[in-house]
């Protein structure tokens, strides 16, 4: 008898696995935007780091967040449009490690939606709710989509881009509960149904593209309810436009992977990693209370590990570790569960900056172990997420409200194949797992291992990175059809069956 038992119910469909699951967020803050994405020793003629540009299109990256973050309600998108940028300060945020608080302003508009072409991403930007107004929100989706005859699509023109670009998803400002102007939930809803009148009549009337955008919700749910409540108070009708309701939820705040010798921390960051599943029910509960999760969905557009080596100082970087990416591989299983409301996530941020994908140094780019976390999920994209029961042993962890379940995992199908992916969240040893694949014979079974030898702790750097890239797995298969696997302790496996 294994440690664990996974069983796929393939016939019991959740909902299709949005692409957009998978998505990025990426911020001018640090190191994400210059030296990581643009302008530095390896950018092209364009100022594009090619290194990083190719990574980020090698793992389908289906949709990118930009510009922020707390940076979005300090952002005014003229000044970063054309030939004349002014260089602004930066409330928030350094640009780069120790530098100062100051925007060039050279990465904008064009460079952002061309960055996203490349790597085949759907841009969504986010607008200034905090410090700007819904005129300015508007002219920004009007120069970016129209395809008419105004001064600001002319204008789009002269800065060299004739056709529209395709934007189709608009956030209405950023934690606004925060730094996004310090708002009540009622203020916001009512700052909220303003802006989104405005930029979202626009796709009716201007632009031949369809919109969605995206309300700021927060931790805090009592704070969502009222906002929904909010919103929903006035004669909109049901189709009053608002199609996600997006919250931000970080984890292990308060410790140092490098650091942490004791296992109980590690335990206890897992399991606030897994507080994503209490999130997700709880702001679907709050849009469930006066609208339905059919018509707003849940997004997640900000996530991931944030420790004690992240501050303003260090430009928000922390070391890319295996922990951090087990912890990703959990969370990304969790959204597969909730395929049914929840429409789009962001993990933070996209290069070099707190749980980023990739890092870089000078010329070099490398992927870090949460990158090939997301490679490993991939398959999932656009698949129909499909029941999973899993029974697994759990530990109870010291000053946490819940205990750790050791394995975590899910399972999508679709044309006949079914992928399910399981992490090793047992940080101390090697849990022997079935898969019970209800009576199916497989008969081709594929399957691929991230971080085997690994210690939970491993740092990822430009010397060692190849070690952390996947390896061919071999599980067993039972007369019936049971797959059985030993994960050793801190690993991520993907398996594919025909
Ligand atoms: O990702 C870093 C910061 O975290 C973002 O700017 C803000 O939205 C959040 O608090």
């Amino acid at each position: 008898m294994a440690d664990t038992r996974v069983t796929v119910h393939a016939e019991a469909r959740i909902d299709e696995i949005e692409p957009a699951l998978h998505g990025h967020f990426s911020e001018h803050l640090g190191r994400c935007i210059y030296d990581g994405m643009y302008h530095d020793e390896t950018a092209d003629g364009e100022g594009f780091r090619e290194d990083v540009v190719s990574l980020l299109a090698d793992i389908e990256t289906p949709v990118l967040r930009w510009p922020g973050g707390c940076f979005a309600d300090d952002y005014h998108w003229e000044d970063g449009v054309g030939d004349d940028r002014p260089r602004r300060r930066n409330l928030f945020w350094a640009q780069g490690r120790d530098e100062v608080p100051e925007e060039p302003n050279t990465f904008g508009t064009h460079e952002f939606l061309e960055l996203c072409e490349r790597i085949d991403a759907d841009p969504y930007l986010a607008v200034n709710v905090g410090s700007g107004d819904p005129q300015e929100a508007a002219d920004w989706a009007e120069y970016c989509t129209y395809g008419g005859d105004t001064e600001l699509a002319n204008r789009r023109r002269e800065n060299g881009r004739e056709e529209p670009f395709e934007v189709p998803y608009w956030g209405i400002g950023n934690e606004n509960w925060g730094c996004g102007g310090q708002m009540s939930p009622e203020q916001y809803a009512r700052e909220y149904r303003r802006f989104a009148t405005y930029v979202g009549t626009m796709d009716n009337l201007m632009a031949d593209q369809e919109f969605e955008l995206i309300a700021c919700g927060f931790e805090n749910h009592e704070w969502n309810h009222r906002f929904m409540e909010e919103v929903g108070n006035l004669n909109w009708g049901i189709e009053f436009p608002l199609d996600h309701l997006t919250l931000h939820h970080y984890y292990g705040r308060t410790m140092s992977v490098v650091e942490t010798d004791d296992e109980e921390t590690f335990d206890r960051m897992l399991v606030e990693a897994l507080e994503m599943d209490h999130h997700i029910e709880r702001i679907a509960a709050a849009i469930n209370a006066v609208a339905t999760t059919r018509d707003i969905g849940v997004i997640i557009d900000e996530w991931g590990t944030w420790h004690t080596e992240a501050v303003s100082e260090s430009g928000l970087e922390q070391p890319g570790t295996v922990v951090d990416a087990l912890s990703a591989a959990a969370v990304l299983d969790i959204f597969n569960h909730h395929a049914d409301v929840m429409t789009m996530s962001n993990i933070a941020q996209t290069v070099n900056v707190l749980q980023c994908l990739v890092e870089t140094e000078g010329d070099d780019a490398w992927a870090r172990p949460t990158y090939h976390v997301f490679d490993l999920y991939s398959p999932h994209q656009g698949n129909d997420a499909v029941r999973t029961s899993v029974d697994t042993p759990t530990r109870e962890v010291d000053g946490a409200d819940d205990d750790l379940p050791l394995v975590g995992a899910s399972a999508s199908v679709a044309d006949g194949e079914t992928y399910v992916t399981l992490t090793n969240l047992d940080i101390r040893g090697t849990q022997s797992v079935e898969i019970d694949l209800e009576g199916a014979d497989p008969d081709a079974v594929d399957a691929q291992i991230l971080f085997d030898g690994q210690d939970h702790d491993a740092v990822v750097d430009v010397d060692n990175a190849a070690s952390f890239e996947p390896e061919s797995f071999d599980l067993g298969v039972e007369s019936d059809g049971t797959l059985t696997a030993d994960l050793p302790a801190s690993t991520v496996l993907g398996v594919s069956i025909e």
